[in-house]
């Protein structure tokens, strides 16, 4: 079965979304299979998102992520890693359909609730960063 990480961002912790996100992945009939909700480091954060390094906002991006709580998640089922991206939506709040996550709850671009692995090789690298595995 296909496997990915997902990230609930403090935003979405702070304003009480946990509990509407995982009811979703799991109408879906995704199945969540590690959970953790932890406040990471900014060296893993850094890791996390280190494609967007160069960036002018790298700094913002990574200080919003490693300041508060985070739910990260492992989820399993067939095409997970497409068909999280799609309940997620767009990643700026303003094109991200009604119905997805950040269509529905998002309003800044930066805190935009949710990350989703975007491939099998950002899955792989990505769950082996946060769990230590794969
Ligand atoms: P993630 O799932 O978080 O990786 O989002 P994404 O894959 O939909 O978008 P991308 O990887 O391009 O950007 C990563 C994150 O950086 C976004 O989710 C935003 O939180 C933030 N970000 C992206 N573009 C901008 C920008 O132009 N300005 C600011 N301030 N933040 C941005
Ligand atoms: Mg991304």
């Amino acid at each position: 079965m296909e496997k990915t990480f997902i990230m609930i961002k403090p935003d979405g912790v702070r304003r009480g979304l946990m509990g509407e996100i995982i009811g979703r992945i799991e109408r879906k009939g995704f199945k969540i299979t590690k959970a953790k909700l932890f406040k990471p480091n900014v060296e893993l954060v850094e890791n996390h998102y280190m494609e967007h390094r160069e960036k002018d906002f790298f700094n913002e991006l990574v200080n919003f992520i490693a300041e508060d709580l985070v739910m990260a998640m492992k989820v399993e089922g067939e095409a997970v890693i497409e068909v999280m991206r799609l309940m997620i939506g767009h990643r700026d709040f303003k094109v991200a359909s009604p119905g997805t996550i950040r269509g529905d709850f998002a309003n800044t671009i930066t805190q935009n609730i949710i990350h989703g692995s975007d491939s099998l090789e950002s899955a792989k690298r990505e769950l082996n960063l946060w769990f230590e595995e794969f």
